[in-house]
């Protein structure tokens, strides 16, 4: 086992650090070619690439964790392939082979153990796929040349303070259009949240949280995470879209495993309108994805109008018992249904 970096884990934020090696594979002549570790982190590009004009790119979010017998792991990859591989096709981006992304990720996570976050840190290992299109194009149309790669990090949480309830506005702006892309994971769904972004930071609050934007009556999802609730008979309700536009988070889709199966609770996945929220129907919130994990929401504020949801003096029962149990699953130390935590070294 290699000795891990001397550094301070705990403090740890949610960002960039340079490890050593990156898997990186080309698109060209029609294939991808058998795909190697770098240690260059730069990509040098055509001034005409597809990605720099039309934005062909794509990305996905996993992470690796190191278990208390000090064995690295990480959780449901194959979704995450699965995801990329929607994505491309939506994108006219040749897809990743799944078997190819998950021993990629296997690969290029072994190459960096060193700086796998150890156990009980809080911290994790980000591992962060992304495809863009490297091939000249200057008439809109799909370029023939892409690259495909890995890039890994060490991280703490994404939300300030990790399980503390945060307060979270709803956005004047929508986040993506009705049976548009809102529902593949895309640089360009996030390109155009950025200015939301800045705002809601620059008036406190911690995220976006965007409504369907054809009619602007239901919840939708938030900037980086999708949302779900407790209501006061204690059902997890998750929103669902009836236009297509949330992106299928895995950690939503496991958490309704999770809570249904493990913990015996009834979920009711159905559209939920904005109106529930503001009749105070819920008395829970969380904001679940890769990054935010289960950020507890505390408040949503709408305009002038301040939702209390469960306070911000500390996370509600239940989301605290779905984040332990998540995360227990995922650093191996209760067993989750068959599959989901993947042996990397
Ligand atoms: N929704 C958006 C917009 C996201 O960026 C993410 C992050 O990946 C999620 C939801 C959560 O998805 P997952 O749980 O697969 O990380
Ligand atoms: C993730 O959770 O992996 C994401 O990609 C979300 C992003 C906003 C950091």
């Amino acid at each position: 086992m290699s000795t891990k970096k001397d550094m301070d884990w705990g403090s740890l934020g949610f960002t960039f650090m340079q490890t050593d090696y990156s898997y990186v594979s080309n698109w060209k002549d029609g294939k991808w070619d058998s795909g190697v570790l770098t240690s260059d982190h730069t990509v040098t590009l055509s001034e005409c690439a597809g990605i720099l004009h039309y934005c062909q790119e794509c990305f996905e979010g996993l992470k690796a964790y190191t278990t208390e017998e000090g064995k690295i792991v990480c959780f449901r990859p194959d979704l995450n392939a699965e995801r990329m591989y929607d994505t491309a096709e939506r994108l006219c981006m040749p897809p990743f082979p799944k078997d190819r992304f998950i021993e990629a990720v296997k690969q290029v996570v072994k190459a960096n153990e060193a700086y796998v976050p150890p156990f009980g840190s809080g911290a994790t290992l980000y591992i962060r796929p992304v495809m863009y299109a490297t091939g000249e194009v200057i008439g809109v149309k799909p370029a023939d040349e892409y690259q495909f790669r890995i890039l890994v990090t060490p991280v703490g949480p994404y939300y300030k303070g990790g399980a503390v309830p945060i307060h979270i506005c709803v956005s004047k702006y929508d986040r993506a259009a009705p049976r548009g892309t809102g529902n593949i994971k895309a640089g360009l769904n996030y390109a155009m949240s950025l200015q939301a972004n800045v705002e809601a930071h620059a008036n406190g609050f911690a995220e976006n949280l965007y409504l369907d934007s054809e009619s602007r009556t239901y919840v939708e999802e938030a900037g980086g995470a999708n949302i779900i609730f407790v209501n006061k008979e204690g059902t997890l309700v998750v929103p669902q879209s009836h236009t297509d536009s949330i992106l299928p988070s895995i950690t939503r889709r496991s958490l309704v495993v999770v809570a249904r199966d493990l913990l015996g609770m009834t979920v009711d996945e159905r559209p939920v309108k904005f109106s529930e929220v503001e009749n105070g129907d819920f008395v829970e919130a969380g904001l679940c994805g890769t990054a935010a994990v289960i950020s507890p929401v505390g408040k949503i504020s709408y305009n002038d109008e301040e939702i209390d949801i469960s306070g911000m003096e500390a996370a509600g029962p239940v989301m605290t018992k779905l984040r332990n149990t998540l995360t227990d699953i995922q650093s191996g130390k209760i067993e989750g249904p068959e599959g989901w935590v993947v042996e990397i070294a």
